[in-house]
């Protein structure tokens, strides 16, 4: 026999979507569960994105979290290093508000402490076998199993944030989703380094391929090298590794050090529409994913979670589903701007380096495209709003 609970909303994944919405949720006092199939340590250590943007600060500001989930300041400049030559660029603003430093880890951690140690939420840790009814007519049930059983928790609506692999969009019946995928043809291999940071995060452009070096605390830096989709983490030794970045960086007097974690990660656009399918609304990896390249795609699941607390409020605390109605038409113009900047980064970056990928006339418009950022004051707006989140 199941347990069974009710509660006005279910959300499953504790990753950075879910946790940010049960927060908000707490702060305008509506109770949720969330559900994850990971360990706390397991969440706590996962390592990835590294800048909240600017947008996402304000956003946090307005919900009064930016001082006790965020980071310090980050430099707010980039070294579009193109052939061992920097040219450095500073984001301009047209407000007070700046991106923060705040790696994934450090917004989950901050979000945990937040959430379930000082407003004592409930988040349920190392769940398995989670399932959907989400049926017109029928109240949505969310069933789970854990070391006392069964459970069933009837609610009236669930955040899918359980990102791309989860259960939450599989269990939209088929022909409700269109989804549109875009590859890019080349990977990056991804390595979490001992190292001190550089002045300015790198973007290094050359026909070796891109190179990255963005910072992850005063003592680590994550490198971005380009490489083949066919790449296996074998075909990338220490040794190997260090003199790619090197010779890409244009920095012979770079001393290898030690790599902690390395991962390949295929360049590729994902966008999953609607984002919505009765009572279940996706949001975060579940609905979309973005190339590395613009760091956007935590900043867009902070986005979605933001639209999607603020229409639960409306639909839980007021009866007004509009909002939730909307939520599809809401969040999508914004996912295309980004996956449009994503997409125009991750091109502009490996085209203007490497010209076996797209041939010469690419990589000379791409560079083009790289000059007007330091030549024509409206193309480096345009740029810096986009990097701040805030076009
Ligand atoms: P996740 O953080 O993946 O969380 C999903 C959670 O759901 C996980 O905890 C998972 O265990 C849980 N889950 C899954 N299935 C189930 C289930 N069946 N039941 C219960 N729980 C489940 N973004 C940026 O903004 N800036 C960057 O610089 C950046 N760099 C990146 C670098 C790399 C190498 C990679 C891979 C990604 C990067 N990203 C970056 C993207 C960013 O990490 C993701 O967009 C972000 O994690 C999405 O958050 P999420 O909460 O949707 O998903
Ligand atoms: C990152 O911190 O991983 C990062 C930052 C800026 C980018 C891309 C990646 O444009």
């Amino acid at each position: 026999m199941a347990i069974q609970e009710n509660t006005p909303v279910v959300i499953i994944g504790a990753g950075v979507a879910g946790l940010t919405l049960a927060t908000f949720l707490k702060v305008a006092g509506i109770t949720c569960i969330v559900l994850e199939r990971r360990d706390r340590s397991y969440v706590q250590t996962r390592q990835r994105a590294g800048v909240v943007d600017a947008r996402n600060v304000q956003m946090f500001e307005r919900w009064s979290l930016a001082d006790r989930l965020l980071g310090g300041p980050v430099a707010q400049t980039i070294d579009y290093r193109t052939d061992g030559v920097s040219r450095v660029f500073e984001i301009s603003k047209e407000d007070a508000v700046e991106g923060r430093f705040c790696t994934q880890q450090m917004l989950v951690n901050n979000l945990l402490r937040v959430l379930v140690d000082e407003m004592g939420a409930d988040v349920r840790f190392s769940v398995t076998d989670v399932t959907i009814r989400n049926e017109a007519g029928v109240a949505p049930q969310v069933a789970y199993a854990d070391a006392n059983g069964l459970h069933e928790l009837t609610c009236v609506h669930i955040a899918g944030c359980d990102a791309d692999r989860g259960v939450s969009r599989a269990s939209i019946p088929a022909g409700i989703l269109t989804t549109i995928i875009h590859d890019f043809g080349y990977a990056w291999l991804a390595a979490l380094v001992e190292a001190p940071v550089a002045a300015h995060p790198i973007m290094g452009i050359s026909e070796h391929g891109f190179v990255g070096q963005l910072p992850r605390g005063p003592h680590r830096s994550r490198y971005y090298l380009q490489c083949s989709l066919d790449d296996q983490l074998s075909d990338w030794p220490d040794q190997r590794l260090w003199d790619e970045i090197r010779l890409r960086t244009g920095d012979a007097g770079l001393t290898n050090s030690a790599v902690l974690e390395r991962e390949l990660v295929p360049l590729r656009s994902v966008v999953h529409v609607p984002i919505q399918h009765g009572q279940l609304f996706l949001a975060g990896d579940a609905a979309h994913l973005f190339p590395p390249t613009g760091a956007k795609g935590m900043n867009l699941a902070l986005f979605d979670v933001d639209m999607l607390a603020q229409a639960l409020i409306s639909a839980v605390r007021d009866d007004d589903l509009a909002p939730l109605a909307a939520y599809t038409d809401t969040v999508m113009p914004h996912v295309w701007r980004y996956q449009e900047f994503s997409s125009w980064m991750t091109n502009t970056m490996h085209d203007a380096g490497d010209s076996t990928l797209h041939g010469t006339f690419c990589q000379k418009t791409a560079r083009a495209r790289l000059d007007a950022l330091f030549d024509v004051p409206a193309a480096a707006r345009i740029h810096s709003e986009y990097l701040r989140g805030m076009a």
